[in-house]
C-alpha cells in the first residue's frame, strides 16, 4: 500500500516535474517508492513533507541532487537531522520577479504614480516593475512559449537593468507605445510577508536560490539579477498575516499615490475562509486591486472567466479588481489577453 506522503511525491513527480525538472523527476519517483524516506518525511507536520522543501534543503546544505538517487537517498537518510530542521525552519518562499512582465501592462493602466502594496512579498522582488527590461514575443508557430523561435513583438524598460524579461503574448494586451516610451512610475512599494526574506542576507538569497529547480538556470539568472536591483533600493518589508495588516499598510501610502494591492502565488497558502476575509478587506480598500492567481483560488474571479483555462496548463488568472483581463504562465513567461477585457 502507498502511504500519502508517497502519493504526493507520485503526484508531484507526474503533474509538476515532468517537463520541468527531469532531475526532480527521477528523485521524487524514487522518494515515493522508498519507504524510509516516506516514514522520515511522515515524522513532519504535514505541510513541511512537501517535495520543493525537501529538495531545496538538501540543495542548501550542499547535498547532491543532480548526482542520482542513490547519492540522494544516502545523503538525506546520513544528515535528516540538518535536513528536517532546515524543512521545518524554511517555507517555500519562491520569489518570481518574471511575473512583473504579466502585471506591468496592467499597472499602466491605472492613475499614476502608483503605491504598490505586494502581500506575500517573499524578499520583494515582484515590487520593482519599475526596474526591469521587458521582451514580449508573439509565438510565430515555431516557438516553444518560452522565447525560443518567438518573435520579438516590443522590446523596452529600464535601461541599464540586469535583468530582461521574456513574456510570450497572444491576445489584444494593452503593450501601447506609451507604454514602450514610459514605464509605470512608483512612488512607494512595501510589501508583507509572514516571513519576510532579505535581499541583503547571504543565507535568505541562498534560501531563494535552492529553490530554483536545478535545471532552470534562466531563472537562477534572472533571480541574481533581481537581487541586485533590490539591493540597490531594498523593499520596506512588513512581517505578518496579510489579513491582519494590509489596511495599515494601505494607510500609508503616501498623498497622490494610487494604492495598488497586489499578490501572486500566495492565496492559495490561505484557507478558503481567509481568502474570502482577505476579498472582503480588499473590497474596502481605496486604490486597486491585482491578484494573480492559480485560476481556482479566487471565486469571484474564477466565475467572471469568459473560457476555462486548459486542463493541466497551471495556468493563473489575472485579475483586476476582481474582473479576468488574461491567463498568465504560472512564472510570468506567457500573458494571454482576453478579448472581453
Ligand atoms: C510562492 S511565494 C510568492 C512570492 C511572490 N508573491 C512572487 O510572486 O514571487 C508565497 C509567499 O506568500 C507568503 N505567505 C503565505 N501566506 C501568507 C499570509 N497569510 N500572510 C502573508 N504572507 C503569506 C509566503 O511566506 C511566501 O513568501
Amino acid at each position: 500500500m502507498h502511504s500519502d506522503t508517497g502519493n504526493a511525491y507520485r503526484a508531484f513527480a507526474e503533474r509538476e516535474a515532468r517537463g520541468n525538472s527531469a532531475i526532480y523527476q527521477d528523485l521524487a519517483e524514487h522518494v515515493a517508492g522508498d519507504a524510509r524516506l516516506c516514514a522520515l518525511l511522515d515524522g513532519l507536520p504535514a505541510p513541511k513533507r512537501q517535495p520543493n522543501l525537501l529538495f531545496g534543503a538538501v540543495r542548501h546544505l550542499g547535498g547532491p541532487v543532480t548526482e542520482g538517487w542513490p547519492a540522494f537517498r544516502d545523503w538525506v537518510t546520513a544528515h535528516w537531522d540538518g535536513t528536517s530542521a532546515t524543512m521545518l525552519e524554511r517555507l517555500t518562499q519562491t520569489n518570481e520577479s518574471g511575473r512583473c512582465a504579466t502585471l506591468l501592462p496592467l499597472l499602466a493602466t491605472l492613475p499614476q504614480p502608483l503605491a504598490l502594496i505586494e502581500v506575500g512579498a517573499s524578499a520583494g522582488l515582484c515590487l520593482y516593475p519599475d526596474r526591469y527590461r521587458y521582451r514580449y514575443l508573439r509565438a510565430d508557430g515555431g516557438g516553444d512559449g518560452n522565447g525560443g523561435g518567438d518573435t520579438t513583438v516590443a522590446e523596452f524598460g529600464a535601461a541599464e537593468s540586469p535583468v530582461t524579461l521574456d513574456c510570450t503574448v497572444s491576445g489584444p494586451a494593452p503593450i501601447t507605445p506609451a507604454l514602450r516610451e514610459r514605464l509605470p512610475e512608483v512612488v512607494w512599494r512595501a510589501g508583507i510577508d509572514l516571513n519576510p526574506l532579505d535581499v541583503r542576507s547571504e543565507d535568505d538569497i541562498r534560501w531563494l536560490e535552492s529553490l530554483v529547480w536545478p535545471e532552470q538556470t534562466h531563472r537562477l539568472d534572472r533571480l541574481r539579477g533581481a537581487v541586485r536591483v533590490a539591493r540597490a533600493e531594498p523593499p520596506l518589508l512588513v512581517r505578518g498575516d496579510l489579513n491582519a495588516t494590509v489596511r495599515e499598510l494601505v494607510a500609508r501610502v503616501p498623498a497622490g499615490a494610487t494604492p495598488v494591492v497586489f499578490h501572486s502565488a500566495v492565496l492559495a497558502y490561505l484557507s478558503p475562509a481567509a481568502r474570502e476575509e482577505f476579498a472582503a478587506t480588499v473590497r474596502q480598500l481605496p486604490g486597486h486591486w491585482i491578484s494573480n492567481e492559480a485560476v481556482s483560488v479566487l471565486p469571484a474571479v474564477a466565475r467572471r472567466l469568459p473560457r476555462p483555462a486548459p486542463t493541466g496548463s497551471g495556468l493563473f488568472a489575472l485579475a483586476l479588481d476582481e474582473r479576468p483581463v488574461a491567463f498568465t504562465g504560472p512564472h510570468g513567461q506567457s500573458l494571454d489577453w482576453f478579448d472581453e477585457a
